[in-house]
């Protein structure tokens, strides 16, 4: 942060600790004088409009913003009412700074200089992203309820159409054989089906144990490596001093076995196919729970990214809700689920696609000993 004008004795130590403070924040935090020129710009201001604080304290705003943008506007309204005002959502994209860049906008009048602006942005990315991961949970619980109907009135009458499909086996002609192969298979693969969803209507609490991380996606490596993925490589990118996972092992399992499973799928046409687990450490993840003042912290996460195509464009929004499937003998539910055992974990699961380079993105809380408290 630079700022223009000088002090001295304890005035100055308190401005070079608001200076290490502003610096800190993650968002965009600029000083604007009468002129409407940037005076001081914090670390992230610099970085977000892609200039240093010299460059920027050169030009008035206008210079950095398209013309007639909403940031303008509001700054005026700062200084024509004298009180803070806000805005959600607005565009400050410039080719020079990114196209699209959504910020929500808080705008204050400077206490003690008349007619000097504060201005800070805060980019919707994360928050948009935990917003719709919340929402995957509502998706997941959705098919709660059909999911126990379905087991209790297809099974049933499933094993008996199976049944008589084997006892008609035994008299019919190689022919009719056939069909009655075709029979037990499909019904085979419903009852599958039926078992898969069964998960969703399971609504008791988890068993969670402190788990290895590693020792499970080794786990899931090794089933992969033998089955789906044999000719991919899969490259370890692990944090070794990660602390254990608080959850339940066999869901995890089929988290990352779903997750390296969508990953192989949709690297059959790629030549250089690569699927690349990752852990890390990251102890400023914190996320509020809605409807509480409550906020978890979540600060182990894991990524699983593939050189593929990518998530078709069409299917982004909603690739956790079930049934969305791009596949023809896909069902569509291996996100679904994933995104509930997260959501019964306490986590929480992203997904960043791009040609060549997708990753689902997965936070969870770590284990807490209570006993060496
Ligand atoms: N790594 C990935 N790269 C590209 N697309 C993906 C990837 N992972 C998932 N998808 C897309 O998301 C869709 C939904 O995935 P999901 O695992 O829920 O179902 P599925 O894989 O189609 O079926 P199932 O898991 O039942 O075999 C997929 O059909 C695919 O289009
Ligand atoms: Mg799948």
């Amino acid at each position: 942060m630079t700022d223009q004008t000088s002090r001295t004795g304890p005035a100055a130590a308190r401005g070079e600790r608001e200076v290490l403070i502003l610096n800190a924040l993650p968002h965009p935090v600029i000083l604007l004088d009468e002129a409407n020129k940037v005076c001081s710009a914090n670390d992230a201001a610099q970085s977000f409009f892609q200039a240093s604080a010299s460059v920027l304290s050169r030009h008035p705003l206008g210079h950095f913003v398209p013309f007639g943008s909403p940031l303008l506007q509001l700054v005026d309204q700062v200084r024509e009412r004298g009180s803070s005002v806000n805005e959600y959502r607005v565009d400050v994209g410039t080719p020079r700074i990114g196209g699209e860049r959504i910020v929500d906008i808080y705008a204050a009048p400077a206490a003690d200089q008349p007619n000097f602006v504060v201005v800070m942005l805060q980019e919707r990315t994360m928050a948009d992203k935990m917003d719709r991961q919340l929402t995957h949970r509502g998706a997941a619980r959705s098919v709660t309820g059909l999911a126990a109907m379905l087991a209790h009135e297809i099974k049933n009458p499933l094993s008996g159409i199976r049944g008589a499909a084997q006892l008609l086996e035994q008299s019919a002609t190689d022919d009719d054989r056939a069909l009655t192969q075709l029979i037990t298979d499909e019904a085979d693969r419903i009852v599958k089906l039926v078992d898969r969803m069964e998960v969703f209507s399971d609504e008791r609490p988890i068993e969670r144990e402190p788990v290895n991380i590693h020792a499970v996606l080794e786990h899931v490596k090794r089933l992969a490596l033998s089955g789906f993925a044999r000719h991919i490589r899969i490259i370890e990118e692990y944090d070794p001093s990660l602390p254990p996972v608080y959850a339940n092992r066999d869901q995890l399992v089929q988290v990352f076995l779903n997750l390296v499973k969508n990953a192989a799928e949709a690297l059959v046409d790629t030549s250089d196919a690569e699927i690349v687990l990752t852990t890390a450490f990251r102890p400023g993840v914190r996320l509020s729970i809605p409807g509480t003042r409550e906020r978890v912290s979540l600060p182990l996460e894991f990524c699983v990214r593939d050189n593929g195509p990518g998530v078709p464009d069409e299917i982004q929004t909603h690739m956790f809700d079930p049934f969305v499937t791009t596949k023809t003998n896909g069902t569509g539910l291996g996100l679904a689920l994933v995104a509930k055992i997260v959501g019964d974990h306490g986590g929480v699961i992203e997904c960043d696609s791009q040609p060549r380079r997708t990753t689902f993105r997965l936070l969870l809380p770590a284990y807490v000993d209570k006993s060496a408290d």
